[in-house]
Formats: C-alpha cells, structure tokens, sequence
C-alpha cells in the first residue's frame, strides 16, 4: 500500500518506544567505538604534559607522555588518531616539519598497524603570526601558492615518517592535488589524503587554538582571523562546490566541520558526493557540554551520545571527537 494511502491517525507509536529492547531494535542510527578519531597534540619544548581548558581528557602531550596516552588509548578500544604537531619554534616562512615527523615515526615505531594515523596538514602551529599560511609582505594576504608549497614539502614529510592519512586544514585553493601528487611522487600513493573540504569560519574552535597554539595574532591592518580563506557560515553552496573540487583533485575522505551547527551541510553534501564523510566535532562544541556539565545542566555523557548521534545520522561515517577515547564507555553506560 502507498503510504499516502495509510491513516496512521489512531495508531500507537509508542509501543515500539516502550522497551530499551524494542528501542534498540528499531533504531537506525547506531555508534561504535569503531568510527571514533581521537585528537592528539604533540608540543614541542613543554617540561610536562598540560591540560586544555573545556577539553576534559586532551592534553597538550611531550612526546613521551604522548606514547603513554596510545597506549592507555588503545586500551579502551581507541585505534583511529589525527595528531598535531606543535613545534616550539614560530617563522613567518621556511618552516621545519621535523619536529611532528619525528613524532609520528616514534609512534609507527611502537604501535605499527595496531593504529591508524591522520595527521593534520596546516601552517598555523608553525608562523609567528598564527595564519594559515604564508602572509605577503604588508600581512594583509596570505598567500595561496607559496603556503600550498609548504604544505606539500609538510605533508611528504609526514608521509615518509609513517602517517596512514595526512588531512590538510588550512583551506588553500589548490592543496589537495599539490599534496596527492608530492605523496604519489615519492612512491607513498597509498597513503589516504582526507581533505577538510567544508570547513567554515567558525567561533567554535576557541579552546583548539589555545591547545595548538595558533591563534591569528595580526595587528592593526595585518589579517585578524581567518574568514579570507575558511568558508562563510552563510554559504553552503561554497563548502559544495569545495568539496566537488576536492574529491577531484584526489581526496579520499572529505569532511564537515564544525559538526553540529552544520548538520544541514552534512546531510546534504553527503548525499551529493559518494566518498566516504568525516565530520569534525570541533574543540567548542565538545566544550559547550563539558560546561553545561560542570554546571549540572545536562547529563554529560547521554549529551555526548545524543550530539554523536546526530553526526552519524546526519550521514558521517566517522567522528573526530575530543571525546573518542570514553566513546566505548560512555555508549555502554548511556542506556538505551
Ligand atoms: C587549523 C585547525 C583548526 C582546527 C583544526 N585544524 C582551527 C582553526 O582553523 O583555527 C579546529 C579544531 C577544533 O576546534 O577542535 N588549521
């Protein structure tokens, strides 16, 4: 029968609500500690490890508490990560990848395939200024061929150390075929390349910045923030056409972040492209339910599983969440 055809007026509907067992059942959208990546910060130069405000559980790591971390990660059944690489030293141009190439070999070293590691691919850790990429002279500009260069010569480093996925975030024009074929160049084409192809100039990475260390310092005419090359909140056709661009130019994931104020986005570039769909719930949107509660609003770990919830089902196959690695146990405890 057409379901225009059928009165549902009458009918119970809450029958199937009942029970967790007939509410498990029924349900479409199920998570699993599977499709969970944990965020890493690798920091140059730090005596000890260091927490970051309204990121409960993420630490700015040394490299040997680092290693600790994994291991205790795995341990609760975490085995997908995306580092960041820190260095201590900031330049506006020349940078020096080696510091986070050395921690992702430490790390392929010790777990080998036992993990999979993203590294994230992007300059604002390493300029002096906190852009993105490389400024022109006055510091109005950056600059889009000189900065995806770098990103190239960053991501092949990161290749050869080891990294399973290197994920550009900067937002450049250009980035992904200049890094698919640097990779494929040195004979690394297995190497998966996940582009933050929609990602949106947004308010929600506060706590991130203090974590890698890169916020926009520009002064008077010099470039404040990132809205010249991050996507404009209010044009979702740009993050569309991005990711088109992307998934051409060779990435293999491509990616909505922020997560929950851009469901829509996700819903419907996840529709239109086939390729598989991460989506980054980002340092202030985990943050946000970490306040509320501290501040007994919600209950913390059942507001985690519901925001996950509504990540997968609006078409992501994997999560980038602060939260990764209490996903197996949260998800046990949140009752159905
Ligand atoms: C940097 C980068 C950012 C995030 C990941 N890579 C922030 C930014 O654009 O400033 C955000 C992650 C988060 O907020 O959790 N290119």
């Amino acid at each position: 029968m057409a379901l225009d055809q059928l009165s549902w007026q009458g009918r119970s509907f809450r029958r199937m609500r009942q029970s967790p067992w007939a509410r498990e059942l029924s349900r479409t959208t199920r998570l699993s500690v599977e499709q969970f990546i944990q965020p890493l910060f690798a920091v140059e130069g730090i005596a000890g490890r260091e927490a970051i405000p309204g990121l409960t559980g993420t630490y700015r790591d040394t490299p040997d508490s680092l290693l600790r971390q994994i291991e205790q990660d795995l341990e609760a059944g975490v085995r997908k990560f995306l580092l960041f690489g820190v260095p201590g030293s900031k330049k506006a141009h020349g940078f020096d990848f080696s510091f986070t190439a050395a921690q992702i070999s430490a790390i392929k070293k010790r777990f080998g395939q036992d993990l999979f590691l993203a590294v994230d691919v992007c300059l604002c850790s390493s300029t002096d200024h906190g852009q993105c990429g490389i400024l022109n002279p006055e510091g109005d500009h950056v600059q889009n061929a000189a900065t995806v260069k770098e990103l190239a010569r960053a991501a092949l480093e990161y290749a050869r150390a080891g990294a399973d996925c290197v994920a550009p975030s900067d937002m450049m024009d250009g980035r992904v075929r200049a890094i698919r074929d640097a990779v494929d160049g040195a004979g690394l084409e297995r190497t998966l390349l996940m582009s933050y192809s929609a990602k949106f100039h947004s308010r929600f990475y506060g706590p991130f910045r203090v974590a890698a260390d890169s916020a926009p310092k520009g002064q008077g005419s010099q470039l404040k923030d990132r809205a010249t090359y991050q996507i404009d909140p209010g044009r979702p056709k740009d993050a569309l056409l991005s990711s088109l661009r992307d998934a051409e130019e060779g990435a293999d994931i491509l990616m909505v972040k922020p997560g929950m104020p851009y469901l829509d986005v996700l819903q419907d570039l996840s529709r239109e492209i086939p390729l598989p769909w991460a989506v980054y719930e980002v340092s202030g949107e985990f943050a946000g339910v970490e306040l509320m509660a501290e501040k007994g609003l919600v209950n913390r770990e059942a507001a985690h599983v519901e925001a996950w919830t509504a990540l997968a089902r609006a078409g992501a196959s994997m999560i980038i969440s602060y939260g990764s690695r209490f996903a197996r146990d949260w998800l046990e405890r949140v009752s159905s």
